[in-house]
Parts: C-alpha cells; sequence; structure tokens
C-alpha cells in the first residue's frame, strides 16, 4: 500500500487547507518584507525612481477590488497621516465610468495580489492613454499591471493559493505603511517612531495572535454557529478593518454580513438589530474608543451578542479579545488577523469549501 500524495498536498505540509497555512505565514510574511525593503542603513525604504516620482505628483490614486480595495482604504489613511499626501481609493470597475475629476499631477497606485484583475487593468490602459504615471503593488512579479506599470512594488508574500485573501492583505498594508514612511522621509518630515522596529513588533503579535487559535474557534461557534447574519462596527481605521473582516466572513462562510462606521449605525442598520443578532466590534484607535463602546451600548440595549476586539491599553472587563500593543498607525495588521481565524473557523464549522468557496475566482479577469 502506497499513500496517495499530489503536489498540491505537498505544498500544503500539516495543513489542512491553505488558507490556515496562508494566515499562519503573516507573521513571516511581515518579517520578509521587512528584509526585502531594509537598505544599507537598517532603515525600510522604497526605490529613489518610486520616491521621485510620486514626490513630482500632487496626488495619489489607489485603484484596487476587494480585499485589496480595502488595503487601499489603509494606504490612504497611512499615506495622509504619516506623509500628508492627498489620497483617493477607487474601486476599480467603477473609475472607468465614474472618472472622479483629476489633479494636475496625479499617480496612480494599482494594488492587485494577483496582478491580473481585468477591472483594474482597463483602469491602468487608460490612465496611461493619458500620460499619467502609474505604479503596480502586486505579489506577482512579471504580471500583466506589473509589466505595463512605470514602476512595482512587490508583496513577497508567496504564493497565495486560497481564493479569499489573508496574507496579501496584510502584505500590502506593510507595504503601504513603508510607501507612507518613506515618502514622509523623503519630505523631511520626522516620524515619530521606527517603522522598521515597529513593524517587528507587529509580526511578533501576529505570531501571538495566530497562536489563539482555539479562542477564536470558540468565538466562531458562540457568535455565528446559528446566525444568517453578522455585523461589524469600528471607528476611523477600525471601520476599514470592518469592511475587510465582513467580506472575509461572506465570502467563506456565506453568512451575510456589514461592516458599518460605529457613528453610523443610528442612521439606519440599527433597525436590523435584534435578539442575538451577532456584531463584532473593533476597538484599537485611542480617540474614538468612548465613541465606538458607547455604540456598542446600543446594540446590546437592542439585543446584539457582541463581540468586543480591543487593542492592549484601551481593553475593557468583558472584552472577547485583546490584541497585544502595536503602534496605533499599524493595528489593522493585527486586528484583521483574528478576524481571518472567526471567519475560517465559521466556515469550517458549517462545512464550507474554504479554500474554494462558491462562484467566486482567486484571480478575476474579466471586467
Ligand atoms: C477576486 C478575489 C478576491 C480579490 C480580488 C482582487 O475577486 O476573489 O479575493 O481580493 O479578486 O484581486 P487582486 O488579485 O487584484 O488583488
Amino acid at each position: 500500500y502506497t499513500a496517495e500524495l499530489d503536489a498540491s498536498d505537498i505544498e500544503k505540509g500539516t495543513y489542512p487547507n491553505y488558507m490556515l497555512k496562508e494566515i499562519d505565514e503573516q507573521p513571516a510574511v511581515i518579517r520578509k518584507i521587512v528584509m526585502a525593503y531594509e537598505d544599507d542603513k537598517g532603515q525600510v525604504s522604497i526605490d529613489e525612481d518610486i520616491r521621485g516620482a510620486i514626490a513630482a505628483s500632487d496626488r495619489l490614486y489607489i485603484v484596487a477590488a476587494g480585499t485589496s480595495y480595502h488595503a487601499g482604504l489603509v494606504g490612504k489613511q497611512l499615506l495622509e497621516n504619516l506623509s500628508g499626501v492627498p489620497t483617493e481609493v477607487h474601486i476599480a470597475s467603477e473609475f472607468s465610468y465614474n472618472m472622479p475629476l483629476l489633479s494636475k499631477n496625479p499617480l496612480f497606485i494599482f494594488i492587485s495580489q494577483s496582478g491580473e484583475t481585468a477591472d483594474s487593468r482597463a483602469v491602468l490602459v487608460h490612465v496611461k492613454k493619458l500620460g499619467f504615471r502609474t505604479l503596480t503593488i502586486t505579489n506577482v512579479a512579471g504580471s500583466t499591471l506589473s509589466r505595463e506599470a512605470d514602476h512595482t512594488l512587490l508583496l513577497h508574500a508567496g504564493p497565495e493559493i486560497a481564493v479569499a485573501s489573508t496574507k496579501a492583505y496584510t502584505a500590502q498594508v506593510a507595504v503601504l505603511s513603508i510607501l507612507a514612511a518613506d515618502i514622509a522621509n523623503g519630505k523631511g518630515m520626522e516620524l515619530d517612531f521606527d517603522l522598521t522596529k515597529e513593524l517587528g513588533i507587529v509580526a511578533n503579535a501576529m505570531a501571538a495572535l495566530v497562536d489563539q487559535k482555539e479562542v477564536l474557534e470558540n468565538i466562531a461557534r458562540e457568535y455565528l454557529a446559528d446566525t444568517r447574519n453578522a455585523f461589524y462596527i469600528g471607528r476611523a481605521v477600525d471601520y476599514f478593518v470592518c469592511l475587510e473582516s465582513a467580506l472575509k466572513l461572506k465570502e467563506i462562510s456565506y453568512i451575510q454580513a456589514e461592516g458599518f462606521a460605529g457613528g453610523e449605525l443610528k442612521h439606519g442598520t440599527i433597525a436590523l438589530i435584534e435578539k442575538g443578532t451577532p456584531v463584532f466590534a473593533l476597538a484599537t484607535q485611542a480617540h474614538v474608543n468612548g465613541s465606538i463602546r458607547s455604540n456598542v451600548k446600543e446594540v446590546v440595549a437592542r439585543g446584539a451578542n457582541a463581540c468586543i476586539i480591543s487593542l492592549e491599553g484601551l481593553n475593557e472587563e468583558g472584552d472577547s479579545l485583546v490584541l497585544p500593543e502595536v503602534h496605533d498607525a499599524l493595528t489593522p495588521l493585527v486586528s484583521v488577523v483574528p478576524m481571518q481565524l472567526i471567519a475560517y473557523y465559521a466556515a469550517l464549522q458549517r462545512g464550507c469549501d474554504v479554500d474554494k468557496p462558491r462562484n467566486l475566482a482567486k484571480s478575476v479577469t474579466v471586467e
């Protein structure tokens, strides 16, 4: 008797599927990115050509789809807050038909794990015709978007096989943080933290979180076992992570999920809250900690089953999970990890194929 193995089983090693493997790889990916972008002074930095192209532009336009779009939203926050460069984020499939007013010297940043997404490519082709400069941030060297753009920044995440993107998202956010810090340095703006060191702290925090699988499996069971819907609420950058968290849950568990800005709940969504509705709340930002916690009280008063995930230092009694402390500009890198694992376990508990969810493709090469 000989065991039958195919190549894909070998690549997965001892993992039951690619998604779990890719979630677990995230601390290593962050460390790899730091090494790949480290200069001879031991600081993460970006190619001079790219720095120059960005310095010559007056506004950045990020264009992406799906999870990469969500990374772009976090990227805008990083770029504007750290380096003061006005940045817009656009859904690729909308851009062509609903083109925003452009600044005089725009620079376009395409974020794409695969580098093959047709919606993003259509925008790239269009803006190149208009004569604008382009940068692709992708995981695949030699991909279409990389070949066709003026510049490329690689994610160094290794092949991502599971359809639902995990390690590519955190790699995108990490590379965008390096880009933002580099632009700030180029402009002579003094950052009040050492990004190279802080990304190391992030990698350790991620490693601690992927070790909490049992806790997260239990959270998935407790909050999502019998539900048809779920909400994610957050404010400031946590809101963007909520959008990604909801997408993850939808994609692989087929539970209808939405991410909302905490303050927007009262303007409509709160009508959907009833007894037992699961609401995940992210609380990683000091300046909105009080207000997101009031939002949690509002939904709990209407019967919601609230699961609060907070950052160490901002945590309160009764929170379901406390994230290790990291720099407040980098919290999306750690807060998304438990959300990925909660989605993963919810999907498994429902017997779903986590690597190949129905109706979805890893890379969508049609518009
Ligand atoms: C597909 C995938 C998503 C992905 C999106 C964008 O819809 O299922 O997981 O986020 O495409 O892909 P890209 O390769 O451009 O990041």
